[in-house]
């Protein structure tokens, strides 16, 4: 049932205030603003090493739970796509455990990963939003999304619970390893426990996305770039955009411009540029530059601090909440999937059911 909406990608996309508190709610303890007393299959203080594995959307939550993971916790992670991962003959240490992540814990590749790593003798977590799935039920120990079903091909609420798990466990990863002091504890939960609130607050966002998607819908080719955890966030931006309305679309790390795409960049190009006010704002803000220096038609998704000091001439500007930095992905997936599914409606596609796409992917 859609309810009011017009697709399940559009009601999914709205679900998700609700969906990440839910999540939220089952790995930290609002009313002591800790992280919760919930088990996991393996002692975070006794890795050396992380392995994560998983295909599409849930490999670039992964990746961003790499940032997180090696930022607030120092546990270095090695982070693969399942098909690779399977097939290149990895050398796992001993103190490493294994992190599968899947919205419906049946990708085949995802679960050759995880029968690899049994085979090497790693204990077994995985992040699903189907608790009776293959991937569920071989594994050590699962930490579960609590999106509801699925039904849109493209993710989004899976996407945003995988990433509000992961935010969750590295916070628990860091204080097991004795990283954060009680303080940073409390104030980095009592953070993430604002993510629905945020997130609120930018679907209100969505007429105004809409009017950006219109001039999308007109193009053939599409550039996201972003710094840190932007980077995964605008390889997601390129994934949702060309899965749902066929427009081609690449993500890219920013500072990877000048090295290859920046010769792309022509007064044809809108190149969509993920920079709330953060620590690499700076950076990111040279980058942009370089693209208005050769006539590029720049999206650029920020905060009210962004917009003011990034003074160049962009086609259009989404202004976003505050965010604190820690929790900004899970905020910034909402405008990225607004203007991808904003964009597919103008251009008449079947939004749900993508042409070639399955929502689970069962063969290899
Ligand atoms: O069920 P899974 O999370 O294992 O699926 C992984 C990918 O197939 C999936 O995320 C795919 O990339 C989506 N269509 C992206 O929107």
């Amino acid at each position: 049932d859609k309810g009011n909406h017009r697709h399940f990608m559009e009601k999914e996309i709205h679900e998700q205030p609700e969906v990440i508190s839910h999540t939220l709610a089952n790995y930290l303890d609002f009313s002591t603003s800790r992280v919760g007393a919930f088990e996991t299959p393996f002692d975070f203080a006794k890795i050396d090493r992380l392995a994560i594995s998983a295909c599409g959307t849930a490999y670039l939550a992964g990746l961003i739970g790499k940032y997180w993971f090696e930022r607030y916790a120092r546990l270095p992670v090695d982070i693969d796509i399942a098909s690779e991962f399977r097939y290149r003959e990895m050398p796992l240490s001993k103190e490493s455990a294994a992190l599968f992540i899947s919205q419906s814990g049946e990708t085949a590749d995802t679960l050759a990963s995880l029968r690899y790593c049994r085979s090497e003798g790693l204990p077994i977590s995985a992040i699903v939003n189907v608790r009776e799935s293959t991937i569920a039920r071989e594994s050590d120990g699962i930490f579960p999304t609590l999106a509801g079903p699925e039904i849109g091909v493209a993710s989004t609420k899976a996407f945003t619970c995988q990433l509000s798990v992961l935010a969750a466990l590295a916070l628990k990863a860091a204080k097991a390893r004795g990283r954060i002091t009680f303080e940073e504890e409390v104030d980095l939960v009592r953070q993430l426990s604002e993510a629905p609130r945020y997130a609120s607050q930018v679907l209100k966002l969505s007429e105004r996305i809409e009017s950006v998607a219109r001039e999308l819908s007109h193009v053939r080719h599409v550039l996201y770039l972003g710094r840190d955890t932007n980077y995964p966030l605008a390889m997601e931006g390129a994934l949702k955009l060309k899965e749902i309305s066929y427009i081609h679309a690449e993500g890219y790390a920013a500072g990877e411009l000048k090295h290859g795409p920046i010769a792309l960049i022509d007064e044809q190009m809108p190149v969509i540029v993920i920079a709330p006010h953060d620590h690499i704002f700076e950076k990111t803000v040279s980058n942009m530059q370089e693209v208005a220096a050769r006539g590029g038609r720049i999206i650029l998704i920020t905060d009210e601090k962004g917009a003011r000091k990034a003074t160049i001439k962009t086609l259009d500007t989404i202004v976003m909440p505050d965010v604190p930095e820690f929790l900004s992905p899970i905020v910034y997936a909402l405008p990225i999937q607004l203007l991808a599914y904003h964009t597919a409606v103008f251009m008449g596609t079947d939004v749900d059911q993508p042409r070639n796409l399955a929502k689970s992917v069962t063969v290899e």
